[in-house]
C-alpha cells in the first residue's frame, strides 16, 4: 500500500469497488426510501450518527437522513480504501509533497499542531518557525489591542482593514463574523474586490490616524490586493504627508519578502508563512492576524486547538468511524452514483453567514478539477457546486427547489444547541430557529404523500374538484438527503473543529476523484486575459484584437465612457 498516492490510479468508475457500489444502487434503488427505512429500524439514528467528545461538550453528526444502508456505507468504505485514502492521509500528515503540480507539501495541519511533535518537511522540522510566527502574532496583537502600538499621531488603533482576496480574505472574514461575540479588539474590516466601491465605502467610515492596514497576500502579486493596498497607502499619506507613517499603519502577511519590501513595508512588520500553506487553508497561519487582533490571540489559539482536535480524529479514527471520511463518502455516493451536482451548506446561526461562501472557495477551488493526478481527463464528476445561506433566510428563498424541484441536492444543516444570544426573549428566537432546522430535515426526509395532502385539503373544507386540482402541487416526494451537524455552541474551539472537518472532507474527496486538491491553475487564464484587456480600455481607438463578442463589449463600454 505504501506510496499508492504516487502511482497511477485506475479510473474511478473502473474500480471493482465502484462497480460494486453502482451495482448495489442499480439493484436496490427502489428500496432506498428513508421514510420506510426509519419506520422499519428504530435504531437508525443510533446506527448512522456519531458523537465527538471534545472539551466543550459533544459534537453530533447525524447522517441517518441519507439514502444509505449499512451495506452502502461498507461499499463506500471499500471504495475509499481502494482509492488509497489511508496512505494519502498518512502522506499528508507526514509532510510529503502531495501537491504534485506545485511540488509542495500540504501542511495546514502543522499550523495548528499542538501535540509538541515535530513535522518534517524536506528534512527540517517546521514547528519552530510556526511557533515563532505565532509568538510574533501574539506580541503584535497584544500591543495593538492594549494600545501600546500607536499610529503616527500617537493615537491607538481602533480599526483594522484586512486587504486580501480569496483565501487571504474569506477565512479571516468568515471567522471574525462567526466569532463576533468574542470581539473585544479593534473593529475588523475587509476589502477584497478590485471594484473601487469596496475600498471607498470602507474608507468613508475610517480615520487614518487610528486605522491599521493588513496587506494579506501569499504571493504579494495579486492584482486586486496590490491595487487596493496602494490605494490605501495613498489615502494614509494624503493625511500623514510623511512616508514614515507607513511603518505604523501597514503590516504584511506573506511568503514573499522581496515583494513586501518592494511595496514599502519594513520586513520587521511582516508576518511570514510558507509555500506549504495553501491559500484557502491559510486562516490558521499569519493570514489569521485580523482574527487575533479582533478576538485576541488566546481565542485564535483556541480556534487552532479545535482544528487540531479534528485533525487528530481524522488522522487516527478508522475510516468507518471517521467523520470527515463519512461526509466525503456520502458526497461521492450522491455525486458519482446518484448524479447530484451541488451541495448546500445551511448554517442555522446568523454568525455563520459567510460559512458557505468560505467553503465555496475551499471546496470548489480545491476539487473543481478535471485532470487526474496521473494527467488523464476524468470521465466522472468531481467537486460539487457548493452554495448556501443561513437558515431561516434560505427557507424563504431557495428551499422550494430543494423540496419540490427536480434535482437531488444533498444538504448539511449546521446548528448550535445553545445560541450566543440565548437570553433574547427567554430563548424564543433560538427555539424557533432550531424548530425550523429540525422541521426542514424532517420534511426533506419524510415528504408528504398523496394521502396526507388529500386529508389536509379535505380538512380545510375543499370540494373534491378543488382538491383534485391542487393535491399534486401539495405533495412532497421527500427522500431528500441531509446531514445534521450540531455543536454545543459556536465558540473558537467548535468553529475550528467544524472548519477542519470540512477541510478533511474535501481532501478525502480529492483522493477518491484522483485530483490534486491543492493547486488552482483554473483561475489563471482570466487573470492573464484581464492584463491584456486593461490597456485596451484606455483611449479612443476601436478594439479588434478579440472575438467579436469581446470586441463588441469593449467598444460599447468605451463609447459610453467617451460621452
Ligand atoms: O484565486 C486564486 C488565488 O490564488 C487563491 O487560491 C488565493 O487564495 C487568492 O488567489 C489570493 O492569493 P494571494 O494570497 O497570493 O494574494
Amino acid at each position: 500500500m505504501a506510496d499508492i498516492w504516487k502511482t497511477m490510479k485506475q479510473n474511478l468508475t473502473d474500480e471493482n469497488a465502484f462497480k460494486a457500489l453502482q451495482n448495489y444502487y442499480n439493484n436496490h434503488k427502489q428500496n432506498l426510501n428513508m421514510r420506510a427505512m426509519f419506520d422499519k429500524d428504530c435504531q437508525r439514528f443510533q446506527k448512522f450518527s456519531k458523537t465527538l467528545k471534545c472539551e466543550e461538550g459533544d459534537i453530533l453528526i447525524d447522517f441517518s437522513k441519507n439514502l444509505i444502508t449499512e451495506e452502502v456505507l461498507n461499499l463506500l468504505m471499500n471504495l475509499l480504501k481502494a482509492r488509497g485514502v489511508e496512505s494519502m492521509r498518512k502522506a499528508m500528515f507526514s509532510g510529503e509533497r502531495i501537491n504534485i503540480t506545485e511540488d509542495r507539501a500540504v501542511l495546514h495541519i502543522a499550523l495548528r499542531n499542538k501535540s509538541g511533535n515535530p513535522i518534517i518537511v524536506n528534512g527540517k522540522d517546521v514547528m519552530p518557525d510556526v511557533q515563532r510566527v505565532l509568538a510574533q502574532m501574539r506580541s503584535f496583537s497584544d500591543r495593538v489591542r492594549n494600545g501600546t502600538w500607536k499610529g503616527w499621531t500617537g493615537q491607538t488603533i481602533k480599526d483594522v482593514v484586512n486587504i486580501g482576496i480569496g483565501g487571504s480574505d474569506l477565512g479571516p472574514l468568515m471567522v471574525t463574523e462567526a466569532l463576533k461575540p468574542y470581539a473585544d479588539g479593534p473593529t475588523a474590516h475587509f476589502v477584497s474586490n478590485i471594484d473601487g466601491t469596496h475600498m471607498c465605502e470602507t474608507l468613508k467610515k475610517l480615520n487614518p490616524e487610528t486605522t491599521l492596514f493588513i496587506i494579506a497576500s501569499k504571493t504579494f502579486t495579486t492584482q486586486e490586493t496590490i491595487t487596493n493596498a496602494v490605494t490605501a497607502k495613498e489615502w494614509l499619506l494624503k493625511s500623514a504627508k510623511d512616508q514614515s507613517a507607513v511603518a505604523k499603519h501597514f503590516v504584511a502577511l506573506s511568503t514573499n519578502k522581496e515583494k513586501v519590501t518592494e511595496f514599502g513595508i519594513d520586513t520587521a512588520n511582516m508576518f511570514e508563512f510558507w509555500d506549504w500553506v495553501g491559500g484557502r487553508y491559510s486562516l490558521w497561519s499569519a493570514i489569521g492576524l485580523s482574527i487575533s487582533l479582533a478576538i485576541g490571540m488566546d481565542n485564535f489559539e483556541k480556534l487552532q486547538a479545535g482544528a487540531h482536535f479534528m485533525d487528530n480524529h481524522f488522522r487516527d479514527a478508522p475510516l468507518e468511524d471517521n467523520i470527515p471520511v463519512i461526509l466525503a463518502a456520502l458526497g461521492v455516493w450522491y455525486i458519482n452514483v446518484l448524479g447530484a451536482e451541488s451541495h448546500a451548506l445551511l448554517p442555522y446561526d446568523q454568525y455563520l453567514h459567510r460559512f458557505a461562501a468560505y467553503f465555496q472557495q475551499g471546496d470548489m477551488e480545491s476539487n473543481g478539477k478535471s485532470v487526474t493526478r496521473s494527467n488523464a481527463k476524468v470521465s466522472y464528476n468531481t467537486g460539487p457546486i457548493v452554495w448556501g445561506e443561513p437558515g431561516t433566510n434560505g427557507q424563504h428563498a431557495f428551499y422550494q427547489l430543494i423540496h419540490q424541484g427536480t434535482r437531488i441536492i444533498p444538504a448539511d444543516f449546521i446548528a448550535p444547541a445553545v445560541s450566543q444570544n440565548m437570553s433574547l426573549r427567554d430563548g424564543l428566537h433560538h427555539r424557533l430557529l432550531l424548530a425550523n432546522f429540525l422541521a426542514q430535515t424532517e420534511a426533506l426526509m419524510k415528504g408528504k404523500t398523496r394521502e396526507e395532502a388529500t386529508a389536509e385539503l379535505k380538512k380545510s373544507g375543499m370540494t373534491s374538484e378543488q382538491l383534485n386540482a391542487l393535491v399534486q402541487h401539495k405533495m412532497f416526494d421527500g427522500n431528500k438527503p441531509s446531514n445534521s451537524i450540531v455543536v454545543p455552541r459556536i465558540t473558537p474551539f467548535t468553529l475550528g473543529a467544524l472548519i477542519a472537518m470540512y477541510e478533511h472532507k474535501i481532501f478525502v474527496q480529492g483522493v477518491v476523484w484522483d485530483v490534486n486538491s491543492y493547486d488552482q491553475w483554473g483561475v489563471e487564464l482570466g487573470k492573464q486575459l484581464a492584463k491584456a484587456i486593461e490597456p485596451e480600455l484606455v483611449g479612443g481607438a476601436k478594439v479588434s484584437s478579440h472575438d467579436s463578442s469581446t470586441n463588441g463589449l469593449i467598444n460599447f463600454i468605451k463609447d459610453i465612457q467617451a460621452k
